[in-house]
């Protein structure tokens, strides 16, 4: 069979992947970089069996995968995976919609609005882009000196995306977060995210160790996934005294840090997932 690999720069994790594409003898690679591709809307650029997605930038990335689904071409994620898990406030919306326990959240559009429902949910709250990654951002916001100043600053200096203003409650979560993977129906490893920064995103320099694959993990990230349309995904989770909460779901996820801490071959598992799902025409 024949895969696209769509990417932008090759990064460790693109690496791995690779590596494990070349040990199937059943599998050619095409490499599609995402720097130089150009689409014809009327006739397909490609003749692959599929293409799995690895770029770097979610524009680009979901934009791509519309236009392979859009010659049939089947796309792992599925463009529509990856139109809900790059946005924020549309994951809210998948979850909430799957009855999936999540940080209570609200939306505004000025920052009168946006402070009564910052002051509704009560501080401290985060306030996210709702397109954005690694933690890049992220403002908690702890009192209304600090909502009111940050308001006004996105709203005059911010682009038109940063006057969506999402809001979340902030989550005691005691210095950690979960991170699981998901490939197809199986929750097949988790890391705990530990960081003395309330941010902890392993690209913050966060420590990665393992997290016992619970029940409640299992079950919570395979419906997190199911909840965004499926495939191959990496879930935030929030441990509360009240079980656990889906914080985010990760469409072109991240795995480098997370193979010798949890033993699991991720891009083995992610490979054989595709190649499983994948029809030669
Ligand atoms: N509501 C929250 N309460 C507590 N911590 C949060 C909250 N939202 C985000 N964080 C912290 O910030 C990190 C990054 O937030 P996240 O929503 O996952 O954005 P990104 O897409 O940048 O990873 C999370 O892993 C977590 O450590
Ligand atoms: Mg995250």
């Amino acid at each position: 069979m024949r895969i696209g690999f769509l990417h932008s720069i090759i990064r460790k994790d693109e690496k791995l992947l690779l590596a494990e594409f070349a040990k199937r003898s059943n599998v050619e690679l095409e490499m599609i970089d995402d720097r130089n591709l150009v689409f014809d809307i009327s006739k397909s650029n490609t003749n692959v069996d599929a293409v799995i997605e690895r770029s770097i930038n979610h524009s680009r990335a979901l934009h791509a995968i519309r236009l392979f689904e859009s010659y049939g071409i089947k796309c792992f994620n599925k463009g529509e995976v990856a139109r809900i898990c790059g946005d924020k406030l549309l994951t809210s919306i998948a979850l909430e919609k799957h009855n999936v326990p999540q940080p209570k959240v609200m939306i505004a559009f000025t920052e009168e609005s946006a402070l009564e429902a910052i002051e509704k949910i009560g501080y401290p709250v985060v306030l996210k882009p709702a397109v954005g990654s690694w933690g890049r951002l992220l403002s908690k916001i702890n009192d209304r000196d600090a909502a009111e100043a940050i308001l006004e600053h996105k709203a005059i200096l911010g682009s038109y995306h940063h006057s969506i203003f999402y809001i979340q409650k902030y989550v005691e979560k005691q210095g950690r977060d979960i991170r699981s993977f998901v490939v197809g129906e199986e929750c097949i490893a988790a890391i705990y995210r530990t960081s003395e920064h309330w941010i902890t995103n392993t690209a913050k320099g966060s420590v990665a160790t393992n997290c016992p694959i619970t029940n409640e993990i299992a079950e919570l990230s395979i419906k997190a996934a199911e909840s965004v349309g499926g495939g191959i995904v990496a879930i935030d989770l929030f441990e509360t005294k009240d079980g656990l909460q889906v914080n985010e779901v990760n469409y072109t996820m991240e795995f480098k840090n997370s193979i010798e801490t949890t033993g699991v071959n991720i891009p083995a598992k992610i490979v054989d997932y595709v190649i499983k799902n994948t029809e030669v025409k």
